[in-house]
């Protein structure tokens, strides 16, 4: 039964550098030229175009010429696109035949390194449900869900709210700062901390596990693999402190406390509680991150909807999910074929690996009219796949909305307009899509 943790070494120091973006780039620096070229067309695995953000033109091609094709060779292997609305929403709502299991190589395009021994990579493989097949994903989704009702999100809004005003109140106006660092970060751990009920002092740990985690070109690095390794049983150790505590405490609102309470708890191993928790840090990490900096930079890329905005904060909700479709912080998720299958006209064969492009879904012109402007009054905004589709759908998606709601709503309030005035610097990975760097002035409205 999963509640048999035994307390660990209170004493424990805990690593808070290098982070993974800087263990990469040192990484790359010394063997960037020993890896795999892509040399195909349509090889959109490549990190460049999104790290200098040219990945559009190459994306609209794709969805005019060959919305479905296949990569036969890249770093990461032969696989599918898959490029727009339809024909995601397709493979995702067949999830028997498009599997998310771990067992084929998980939700996103790396596979683990070929030389690893299928022992330790047993060992090592955390079990989350977002990388797990019905029914075992029904189950364990059940445990977290509660965590997300409407009516628990009601209940977060207000400790939400104070913690954006406060951190909107640090802000120094008419000087430069990152507001990465400065409000994303910030608020995003803050958030998580709230959710898991972290220790606040150690809140920047979340992020810092959060990034080694959910960096999946560290893959190509065989070295770094083992430090990540590493780094995640620091993880497991701090939350098995947690878990120690709180399964000897009377059941809190916290996600951890609920979790360790919930009937589900009876039937998951140690392993599987920990590996839902990582998936949740890492769910609500880069992800709304990468939302609260693409919002402000988005706003600054255009003007006329700043205007809007700043007349009109009813767009807020609506805004919102542009926002959304606009950054679309998860540039994809994969799927491994279980069987032979005709998709659109193509034959798939069992065991090919599929990438979902919701960042090329969310601009596909057959869906959203001028799908690369920002427009907040947009009227079918909702339907972006930035969150997903089917069983898989994000279930942290209200949450996220409402972080971003106050967000915007706390800096009307305040009546703030925050310009682009320093370095952008951008995430270089083909799955997390957002900002390391975003230099920004504020002035009032
Ligand atoms: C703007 C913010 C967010 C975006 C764009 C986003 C996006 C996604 C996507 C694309 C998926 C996979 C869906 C699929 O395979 O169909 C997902 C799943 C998930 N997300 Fe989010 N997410 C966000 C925020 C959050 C937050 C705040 C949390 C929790 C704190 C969270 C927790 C999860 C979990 C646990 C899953 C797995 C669901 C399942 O497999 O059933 N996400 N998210």
């Amino acid at each position: 039964m999963a509640t048999q943790a035994t307390a660990p070494d209170q004493a424990f120091t805990y690593r808070r550098s290098p982070t993974a973006m800087e263990a990469f780039d040192a990484w790359l620096k010394e063997h960037g030229q020993d890896l795999p070229r892509h040399t195909e067309k349509w090889d959109v695995s490549r990190s460049d175009i999104y790290v200098e953000d040219k990945w559009q033109p190459i994306f609209a091609a794709m969805r005019a010429e060959a919305p479905i094709n296949k990569v036969t060779e890249s770093p990461y292997g032969a696989y599918w696109n898959v490029s727009t609305v339809k024909t995601i929403q397709h493979v995702e709502s067949l999830p028997e035949l498009y599997s998310s299991s771990w067992q084929y190589g998980g939700i996103t395009i790396g596979d683990p390194p070929p030389d690893i021994d299928p022992a330790v990579l047993a060992e090592r493989q955390l079990p989350m449900f977002i990388a797990m097949d019905r029914p075992e994903h029904t189950g364990q989704r059940r445990t977290v869900a509660p965590a997300f009702t409407p009516g628990e999100i009601a209940f977060m809004e207000a400790e939400v709210r104070e913690r954006t005003a406060a951190t909107l109140d640090t802000l120094p106006f008419g000087e430069q700062f990152d507001w990465v660092d400065k409000v994303s970060i910030e608020l995003t751990t803050g958030m998580l901390a709230i959710l898991f009920g972290f220790p606040w002092k150690d809140r920047r740990l979340l992020t810092y596990w959060s990034d080694w985690a959910g960096d999946v070109e560290l893959g190509l690095a065989r070295e770094l693999i083992d430090v990540r390794h590493e780094i995640l049983l620091e993880m497991g150790h701090y939350f098995q402190r947690l878990w120690v505590e709180r399964s000897g405490a009377e059941p809190s609102r916290d996600l951890i406390s609920m979790m360790l309470h919930s009937d589900a708890m009876n039937h998951m191993s140690p392993q599987e509680f920990m590996g839902n928790l990582v998936l949740l840090i890492v769910g609500g990490n880069d992800t709304t991150r990468n939302t609260m900096s693409g919002i402000v930079h988005a706003l600054d890329q255009f003007p006329d909807q700043r205007a809007l905005f700043e007349a009109d904060p009813s767009v807020i909700p609506n805004g919102v999910q542009e926002c959304i479709r606009y950054v679309t912080p998860l540039a994809h998720m994969r799927r491994t074929a279980t069987a032979d299958a005709d998709l659109f006209g193509h034959q798939i064969s069992k065991g090919d690996k599929l990438i979902l492009w919701y960042l090329s879904a969310n601009r596909d012109e057959t869906v959203f009219d001028n799908p690369d402007k920002l427009i907040l009054n947009r009227e079918n905004a909702r339907r972006h796949v930035a969150f997903g589709y089917g069983i898989h759908r994000c279930v942290g998606a209200r949450l996220a909305e409402l972080q971003l709601k106050i967000l915007l709503e706390e800096m009307h309030k305040r009546r703030m307009r925050v310009h682009v005035t320093g370095k952008v610097e951008r995430v270089r990975a083909n799955f997390v899509h957002g900002f390391r760097k975003l230099e920004t002035t504020i002035e009032r409205f």
